[in-house]
């Protein structure tokens, strides 16, 4: 079988790596991929953008692919599933409509509102005067999120009434004609990749992203500089709530909508101090680095799983296998990240991390030549597994240190909720 994965991030490199594992997967495409799909072997990159869906559907047709794999939300909310789809190809990813769980948060809440799924109580607003109203009459902590896909900057949380109303005016002078402004919640955040074919949902092992720039979860909000997976705030018992009130209610919402969606419902949850989970959103992706730390960990072939959905059965797929154990994947990224940095920095002490046992993903890289070079903010994740979070954190920190670019930043505190 012959695969094409879609993107460039570490997401990417982690999705091609693992197709790639399966028996049956004979070769990879990325498009446009980054230096480490271009070191992977059977994977080849393919110069094009995510968005050019005319000349991606000519690769598909040339290379004869068997199964498209769509990694980032941007194609998805602009139709590249139903543009492929209606070329004959199977492709893993919602559709433009389906998309829109992620790239309307006030679409995704009128449809949570409706199904019953708990959410943070809010509202939307066009208008900035009655934003700002409802926010003097909420008062702060509040949150100010902008409607449409802001590559994780439009979410504001505001510890006073003056930041929510300027975070207001900000967004809309950036653009945004729709803001949804909602109540704080306070608890541990958990993430909830699962994968539909439109009738059954079943999640992934849970994931916790590390979204501050800064140790102890401080600073800026980023892309996410470390993840660990099974979350253990994630436990049996709230995953089958999480299955029962959330995922199954939210496939049924979408279906009675008229709405197919085969790919991936990545929910982002808020765990209140009683254990009551409330869904801060959706994505209509797989997680990144949160990819990076869950598929290390899966045992059943992926093209397998990620086909079952495309092609309407994962009804009758055998439970999901994974490997015991636990994986923590640490994001090393420029200097100056996620504000300004520098790129072209030569990378080395790769391969000595990976003799160690880890897997090293990487996204913001590429190659000059033989030489690797940063060429993003966040440059690399590491993975590594333990035999449980302390052995984990001590392999994947062990490896980490092996490798050196100039300006690497990475936070030394991954995976410390769960130690
Ligand atoms: P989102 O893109 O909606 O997941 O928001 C990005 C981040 O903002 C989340 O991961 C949370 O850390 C934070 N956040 C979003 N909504 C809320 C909320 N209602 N209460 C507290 N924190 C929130
Ligand atoms: N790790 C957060 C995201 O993928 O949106």
């Amino acid at each position: 079988m012959k695969v094409l994965v879609v993107g460039n991030g570490g997401r990417e490199h982690a999705l091609a790596w693992k197709l790639l594992q399966s028996p049956q997967v004979e070769q990879c495409f990325c498009v446009p991929g980054n230096g480490g799909t271009a070191l992977l072997q059977g994977c080849q990159n393919i110069t094009l953008g995510v968005n050019d869906f005319v000349s991606i559907a000519q690769v598909a047709r040339e290379q004869a692919i068997d199964l498209v794999v769509v990694g980032p939300e941007i194609p998805l909310s602009l139709g590249i599933t139903d543009y492929l789809q209606a070329l004959g190809f199977k492709v893993f990813g919602p559709t433009q409509v389906g998309a829109q769980i992620e790239s309307s948060k006030s679409w995704a809440k009128t449809l949570m509102a409706e199904a019953g799924i708990p959410i943070p109580q809010g509202e939307s607003f066009t208008d900035s005067q009655a934003a700002k109203a409802y926010i003097a009459q909420q008062g702060a902590p509040i949150v100010v999120k902008a409607d449409g896909l802001a590559a994780g900057k439009g979410v504001i949380v505001a510890n006073t009434v003056a930041e929510a109303q300027a975070a207001v005016d900000s967004l809309i002078t950036d653009g945004f004609s729709l803001i949804v402004v909602e109540e704080f919640l306070i608890g541990e955040e958990v993430s909830i990749l699962a994968l539909t074919d439109g009738l059954t949902v079943r999640p992934l092992v849970p994931a916790q992203d590390h979204k501050r720039i800064g140790e102890g979860d401080t600073g800026l909000n980023t892309g996410g500089m470390g993840a660990y997976a099974p979350a253990p705030i994630a436990t049996p018992a709230l995953l089958q709530r999480v299955q029962r009130e959330i995922l199954e209610p939210t496939v049924a919402a979408l279906r009675q909508r008229g709405i197919d969606y085969r790919g991936v419902l990545y929910a982002g949850l808020m765990v209140s101090p009683d254990g009551e989970p409330k869904v801060l959103e959706y994505n209509c992706r797989f997680g990144d680095p949160e990819t990076q730390a869950v598929l290390p960990l899966l045992e059943t072939p992926l093209d397998e799983l990620l086909l079952a959905c495309v092609e309407q059965r994962l009804e009758s797929l055998p439970p999901l296998q994974w490997y015991s154990g636990s994986a923590v994947c640490v994001v090393m990224a420029s200097g100056g990240y996620p504000g300004d940095y520098e790129k072209g920095k030569l990378i080395t002490g790769i391969e000595d991390a990976q003799s160690l046992g880890a897997t090293v993903f990487q996204a913001g890289t590429k190659l000059d030549g033989n030489r690797l070079l940063s060429d993003g903010g966040r440059v690399l994740g590491v993975t590594a597994l333990g035999p449980d979070f302390q052995a984990g954190i001590e392999a994947v920190y062990s490896a980490v240190e092996l490798i050196e670019f100039e300006g690497k930043y990475y936070r030394r505190d991954i995976g410390y909720r769960a130690r």
